[in-house]
């Protein structure tokens, strides 16, 4: 009798750890899905070519001093292939990607931006000379990392 008494409480202790862990396992899935690294914005990223803003990648005036550029960075290039941007407004970049992590590097800019897949990642920059802009990716992203490039022509 004392065995059997014994080994109820010892499922009830099992039991009890079982719940207390799966809730754990639930609490940690829920909080990483809703808040992943720190409230960035997030995106589905088997859907960004039909999710708004990506589903028009390139320039956006959105005022006088305010222009948006939307890009999708994918194994191995930037969508839009042409950015230009005006000189000395500020230039909002919004980036995400729809397959690996890549980054959108512009040159002699302090714009050194991740572009994770499910991320969407902000960056505003104000270019104070005319001229043409290289972006290169940083992070490997495969065989054709070395060629993704792209430039922005920044006019008057
Ligand atoms: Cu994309 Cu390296």
């Amino acid at each position: 009798m004392h065995f059997h008494k014994f080994e109820k409480i010892w499922l009830g202790f099992g039991i009890l750890s079982l719940l207390l862990f799966l809730s754990i396992i639930g609490v940690t899935a829920f909080a990483f899905n809703h808040q992943p690294s720190g409230g960035l914005e997030t995106i589905d990223p088997e859907k960004v070519h039909e999710t708004a803003p990506f589903d028009n990648p390139g320039t956006h005036k959105i005022n006088d001093d305010t222009y948006e550029v939307i890009i999708v960075a994918k194994a191995f290039g930037y969508e839009p292939p042409e950015i230009k941007v005006p000189v000395g407004k500020k230039i909002i970049f919004k980036v995400t990607s729809t397959d690996v992590t890549h980054s959108f590097s512009i040159i002699n800019t302090n714009v050194n931006m991740m572009v994770v897949p499910g991320q969407i990642n902000t960056k505003e920059y104000t270019f104070d000379k005319p001229g043409e802009y290289l972006v290169i990716c940083n992070e490997y992203c495969g065989t054709g990392h070395h060629f993704m490039k792209t430039t922005i022509e920044v006019i008057e």
